[in-house]
């Protein structure tokens, strides 16, 4: 943006010192815009600084400079794309520029109408529009191909149709209109272009001084020696007759040989095959061979060819034919055909008619074969810029029937130029809602009517004359104007003339007074150069020959000579109007060519020649009309974008519209009413005093503004300068601490693979962290309950025997703290529960069941004894009682029974009976099963007979009773478990046994061989062992 903001800024600064130092840039804004020579000052004072282009508005006036300006690079293009007109100079860039946005916005059709006389620069200013189309505009491949052979045309076209004369190294001699077509996005991707009246007589005649069409001497210069030896030419001009008439060949500022080779690239890019090109030099070369063709007079004073010519083969003409043709006119007189023979005066003249005729339609026939090779088929909508570069006012010393036709299609410009300034001038004032003020200006449009008025028009008195039986002449015809048009203000002859300007006229001559000035025509030649008649057998020699251009030219369809064709001048005239139409439906722009001096030099700034011109350019006029109501105008947002510094309220942001921001603007300037106007869309501004008063304040704001800006770069390059700086510190502290974790992290691989090995400097910080990695995670994992001390958190191998050092001390510690917290009550039923289980634990299939369930005092409380047996025993102190059945001795029948310990002896009490004392000295032992029973068998000492023996019981607390027993009777010892089977006394002497099995469910019943058989279930079998320590912990 800075960059871009700078460019404008230069630029602008540019402009500036060019207004102030080389006149104005704009017409527009001259104070003495009446003054023909404040006009010329301004245009000589640009001139002399190479300042060739000024404004009038938007119209372009360029002064060819005669020599190379480095003002048309890329560069240059690149700085003239999409900037408004006034911020750069004046250029032709700008103006294609503005015309090319303006087509793209509106999507309308445009044309630049590029005028001025022979030498002023119109072809080298269409070349520039269309250069720089083809770099600005958008382009693809396919585009590209399109946009060379827009610009390769050029070449050939200037190659066939331009030639040296006087006026011009290298003057267009027909007339150019090429539209240019423009897709939606703008890129190029056709042409068209219209050729108007080609100066043909060129190719039989050139005057002193002057050359043929350039093609010509670029073949026979440049042409390669085969192709010359094919063709039979020498490579000599010289031999030439079309070519050496003017005596000057040779111009030293045109090499034929590189712009033959351009021709031949141009060619080739715009599509013509090899037969064309052949074809086309074909005929070049039998032009040349036919100017060459002599004639002498018979005895009879008949012509007749004294030399053999190659014309013929080349055409592919019979040559009999052809001889036949140059020397007789075929007459049809009733039904038969006659051939008149030609005198030697009349065959050459027949000769130069068919010499012009074949270069003439072979001109047409490039124009079409270029337009084919440029037409789009693409039948989108598009939308032109057409260029228009015609032959400029030409005024020679002797002016011809040429320069007729080509002043009278200036006079049809002009007007075109009239009606349309005017026009949309008017059209301007009536869209902004401002009053028109009429503005004077000469109008043409009389002399328009004096050339081309129905029936008393130049043109129609000529047609007459040309068209009428009997004896025409050119003299008939100048009698003819003289009593049509005699009286007409812009028209005189030498019989019509006062005295003093009758010493400036033949009496063959007549004179117009163009809107450009007089011009005096030498009537001489009118009609013949009118008719354009080529004789018929003539056009019939052609139709027979081989050459695909020519045949194509001379078609056998051509309406012959029954009826009349067209005069040159009609045909002139109806493309013309044509023309007109074309450009009446375009908008117009203007580009206004003038040539400083005769003389092709640079520097030179002749005065009087650039009076004239730009009197007949009609640019004072033109600059009246722009000035008419008032001098300057410019759209709001435009003149608000320029000018806001110079006001604080619309600086550096106007927030309202912008013909708001206008208004602000100029009150806060101070502007009086009548030195402005608003429109609807742009301001206008009467003098331009009052413009170059704000633009002055402006170049002084804008200085200051400079530095403003300046300082602020300043300000802003410094604050770019810390940030690099601190993102630099940052980087760098991020680069390091990078390094730093490259070098951990390798740290700790090294550290991970020597994990194993001794102790050393690679691994010592990572086992470090082995360390503390798993003491943290030890910490966390730390068993909450005694129970749970096998779930210790696997150590890592360096940790092993510190982890188990570990475990022990904090199981330790935990058991410390659970011992701590236990009840004396707690105490001693766990060392009741210890001493059970060093009694039964492993032996018995069903302790595991009885570890949850606590001991308790005794199972049937005092008051549940009997009062009697209480009596009885109390006295031996009741440490526990329990319920137990009593399997009788004899029949093993089961009878419900108190088993009661004292502190002497156990008693078995059946109500208020005491069934039976054991005393503890008597008691021997108690057997007890392996199974799941609850069986106990108490084992007595019978020494005497009366004696009950022992006791067979069953106890549902069965640990818990004999664990009470072996504490109150110290009987540890005396309990035994057994397998199978148990002995034990019924009586002292008798004996009987108890049998243990496992089996399906509990039972006890007395079996055949008189055992008493307990079955259990097998706790092992039907429930999994794994289960039982499960059982104990929920409970
Ligand atoms: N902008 C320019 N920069 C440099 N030289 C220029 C420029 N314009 C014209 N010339 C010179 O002037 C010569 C004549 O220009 P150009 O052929 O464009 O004239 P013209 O107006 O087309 O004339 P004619 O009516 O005879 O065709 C060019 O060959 C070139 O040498
Ligand atoms: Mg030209």
């Amino acid at each position: 943006r800075m960059g871009h903001m700078g460019l404008i800024l230069r630029n602008m600064e540019a402009s500036l010192t060019a207004r102030d130092r080389v006149g104005i840039q704009d017409f527009v804004l001259l104070d003495a815009y009446t003054s023909e020579s404040a006009f010329l000052d301004n245009l000589r004072k640009r001139f002399h600084e190479n300042l060739i282009y000024t404004y009038i508005g938007t119209l372009l006036v360029s002064v060819n400079p005669y020599k190379e300006l480095d003002i048309y690079s890329k560069k240059q293009m690149d700085t003239y794309m999409g900037v408004n007109f006034f911020e750069l100079p004046p250029h032709i860039y700008a103006l294609a520029d503005n015309v090319f946005r303006t087509m793209q916005s509106e999507f309308n059709n445009h044309f630049i109408l590029i005028s001025g006389e022979s030498g002023a620069g119109k072809t080298e200013a269409s070349k520039k529009i269309l250069q720089f189309y083809a770099v600005s505009c958008p382009s693809t491949k396919l585009l590209n191909n399109v946009r060379d052979r827009l610009l390769l045309s050029n070449p050939v076209l200037e190659a066939f149709g331009n030639a040296k004369t006087l006026k011009n190294d290298n003057s267009s001699r027909f007339g150019k209109y090429m539209d240019i077509q423009f897709d939606h996005q703008g890129g190029a991707v056709g042409g068209h272009i219209l050729s108007y009246l080609l100066e043909k007589s060129r190719v039989v005649h050139q005057n002193h001084g002057e050359r043929n069409f350039h093609i010509f001497y670029q073949l026979v210069e440049g042409g390669e020696e085969d192709l010359l030896r094919w063709l039979g030419l020498e490579r000599n001009c010289q031999h030439y007759s079309y070519l050496v008439q003017g005596g000057c060949a040779k111009v030293s500022s045109i090499n034929d040989k590189s712009d033959w080779r351009m021709v031949q690239k141009a060619l080739s890019v715009i599509e013509f095959n090899e037969s064309d090109i052949e074809h086309l030099f074909g005929i070049i070369a039998s032009v040349l061979h036919l100017g060459n063709i002599k004639f002498v007079a018979d005895v009879r004073g008949y012509a007749s060819l004294n030399n053999n010519q190659e014309m013929h083969w080349l055409l592919g003409i019979p040559a009999q034919v052809l001889q036949q043709g140059l020397t007789h006119r075929k007459i049809e007189a009733k039904a038969e055909e006659v051939f008149s023979p030609f005198s030697v005066d009349h065959a050459v003249y027949a000769r130069d008619a068919l010499a012009k005729a074949i270069y003439g339609r072979t001109f047409n026939w490039l124009v079409n074969k270029i337009n084919e090779s440029l037409a789009n088929k693409d039948s989108s909508r598009k939308t032109v810029i057409g260029l228009l570069d015609i032959y400029g006012f030409e005024v020679f010393n002797v002016n011809s029937f040429e320069q007729f036709c080509i002043n009278y299609c200036n006079e049809k410009l002009q007007q075109l130029f009239i009606q349309l300034t005017l026009k949309s001038e008017q059209e301007e004032y009536e869209m902004e809602g401002i009053e028109w003020e009429p503005v004077p200006y000469f109008n043409n449009k009389i002399i328009c009517d004096l050339v081309e008025e129905k029936h008393r028009g130049i043109i129609s008195l000529l047609d007459e004359e040309c068209l009428r039986p009997g004896e025409a002449t050119d003299l008939t015809l100048l009698e003819k104007m003289e009593e049509t048009i005699g009286g007409h203000p812009h028209f005189v002859t030498h019989k019509l003339a006062d005295q003093k300007t009758r010493k400036t006229l033949e009496r063959g001559d007549f004179r117009l007074l163009h809107y450009a000035g007089e011009v005096t025509y030498c009537v001489v030649g009118f009609l013949d150069k009118n008719n354009d008649l080529l004789y018929r057998n003539g056009k019939e020699v052609m139709r027979q020959s081989k050459n695909a251009i020519i045949k194509h030219c001379f078609p056998s369809t051509e309406p012959d000579s029954k009826r009349r064709p067209e005069t040159v001048v009609t045909q002139f005239k109806s493309s013309l109007v044509g023309l007109t139409e074309i450009l009446m439906s375009k908008e117009p722009w203007y580009v206004r060519c003038i040539k400083p001096n005769e003389a092709k030099q640079p520097g030179r700034f002749d005065d009087v020649l650039v009076r004239h011109q730009v009197k007949y350019l009609g640019l004072m006029e033109h600059l009246r009309v722009r000035r008419a109501g008032f001098a300057y105008r410019r759209k709001y947002d435009i003149f608000l974008q320029r000018y806001k510094p110079l006001c604080p309220d619309t600086w550096p942001n106007w927030k309202g519209t912008a013909a708001e921001g206008v208004r602000c603007l100029i009150k806060h300037l101070g502007y009086k009413p009548d030195e402005y106007k608003m429109g609807r869309s742009k301001i206008f501004i009467r003098h331009p005093r009052t413009l170059f008063a704000t633009e002055d304040a402006f170049q002084v704001c804008k200085h200051k503004l400079g530095e403003i800006l300046f300082s602020k770069v300043k300000q802003r390059d410094a604050a770019t300068k810390i940030e690099n700086c601190w993102r630099g510190i940052m980087a760098r502290k991020e680069r390091e601490k990078r390094a730093w974790a490259v070098k951990v992290i390798k740290k700790f691989i090294k550290g991970f693979i020597t994990r194993n090995q001794p102790a050393c400097n690679d691994n010592s910080e990572y086992l470090a962290y082995v360390r503390q990695n798993y003491l943290t995670r030890l910490r966390e994992n730390l068993p909450k309950t005694v129970l749970e001390k096998d779930s210790w958190l696997t150590p890592p191998p360096i940790m092993k025997e510190a982890s188990q050092l570990l475990k022990k001390l904090y199981i330790r510690h935990m058991v410390g703290k659970y011992v701590q917290g236990i009840t004396p009550q707690r105490k001693a039923q766990l060392v009741l529960k210890a001493q059970t289980s060093s009694m039964f634990k492993g032996k018995k299939e069903n302790y595991p069941f009885s570890v949850c369930r606590p001991f308790v005092d005794t199972r049937i409380g005092a008051e549940d004894i009997n009062i009697k047996v209480l009596q009885m025993i109390q006295h031996e102190h009741i440490k526990y009682s329990v319920p137990v059945v009593k399997y009788d001795r004899n029949g093993f029948r089961p009878r419900l029974r108190q088993l009661i310990f004292t502190q002497e002896a156990a008693y078995l009490v059946e109500e208020a009976k005491i069934k039976q004392r054991i005393d503890y000295i008597s008691l021997k032992g108690v057997s007890v099963s392996n199974l799941s029973d609850n069986f106990l068998i108490l084992h007595v000492t019978c020494d005497d007979i009366k004696q009950k023996g022992d006791l067979v019981l069953q106890c549902d607390y069965l640990f818990e009773a004999l664990t009470k027993l072996s504490v109150i009777a110290n009987k540890q010892n005396y309990i035994k478990v057994v397998q199978g089977s148990v002995r034990f006394d019924i009586q002292p002497g008798r004996e009987g046994f108890v049998d243990f099995k496992s089996g399906q469910e509990s039972m006890v019943y007395r079996a055949k061989n008189g055992h008493l058989m307990v079955v259990s279930p097998c706790l092992f079998s039907n429930t999994a062992p794994w289960l039982l320590p499960i059982v104990f912990y929920v409970s």
